[in-house]
């Protein structure tokens, strides 16, 4: 399902909403709440929400376990890492133990061993992947023209991101991972993220130039910008007929 909530404002906390509820349901059903978070610019503000009240009340939290869908190669304590802009955000201010907090250790020096063993600790059925989309239509890191995107056994890979993006070393959760997701939920604000949401979310595409495809019929939270080319060609259609 396709939300378009205009105000940025709004719109984060409806993604902060389905997030709560989401994790409470999880948790109600079956006795925990697992939950890959992504990083980059967009969620930041989502992860405060959900640090405050009234949602860092929600009981369940104490029943939550983080786990990432991406990480760059870079120490857990550098300004790109993935796990230290959620640690800041969400986990320091909810005060989750360590025990709860499943980082991808992507500044290992093997980088495939280091993959092979969190996916050896990634549940088989994650209850949430959150997702944010690249301009370039990546979505963790899996870029397009991706080998992610052939990968046909591993869950977790260590790929290259192409020469435009910060830190090309990753580490990236493959395309299976969002087949077994209970839930997948994309968040996209910003009119530089118009024209790729419109290339992920129309009916026709090449999963290879726009790997967030994948995600093409899960749920996707848009502030009015990012929803723009959506909203100018259901306008088309409406004319049309
Ligand atoms: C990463 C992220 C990445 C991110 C997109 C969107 O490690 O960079 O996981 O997949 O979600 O690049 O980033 P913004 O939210 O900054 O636009």
């Amino acid at each position: 399902m396709v939300r378009l909530i205009h105000s940025l404002t709004d719109m984060q906390e409806a993604a902060a909403d389905a997030i709560a509820a989401h994790g409470q349901w999880c948790v109600n059903q079956y006795g925990c709440f697992i939950w890959l978070l992504c990083g980059g610019s967009t969620p930041g503000p989502i992860f405060r929400l959900l640090s405050e009240a009234p949602y860092s009340k929600e009981p369940f939290w104490r029943k939550t376990h983080f786990y990432w869908g991406d990480e760059r190669c870079v120490p857990p304590d550098s300004e790109l890492s993935n796990f230290r802009m959620a640690r800041e955000n969400l986990l320091d201010r909810l005060h989750i133990p360590d025990s709860r907090i499943h980082r991808m250790a992507a500044e290992q020096q093997d980088l495939d061993l280091a993959a092979k063993q969190y996916e050896s600790i990634l549940p088989a059925v994650p209850d949430l992947v959150l997702l944010g989309i690249g301009a370039d239509g990546h979505i963790a890191s899996i870029f397009p023209g991706s080998p992610a995107l052939r990968e046909t056994k591993r869950r977790v890979m260590a790929v290259e991101g192409p020469q435009y993006v910060q830190s090309r070393c990753r580490m990236t959760i493959t395309p299976l991972v969002l087949l077994e997701a209970r839930k997948v939920l994309v968040v996209a604000t910003g009119a530089d993220k118009a024209a790729v949401v419109m290339r992920a979310l129309r009916i026709e595409g090449d999963v290879n130039k726009t790997p967030a495809r994948l995600a093409h019929d899960t749920d996707w939270l848009l502030d009015g910008a990012a929803g723009k080319e959506i909203i100018e060609e259901a306008k088309r259609e409406i004319k049309r007929r």
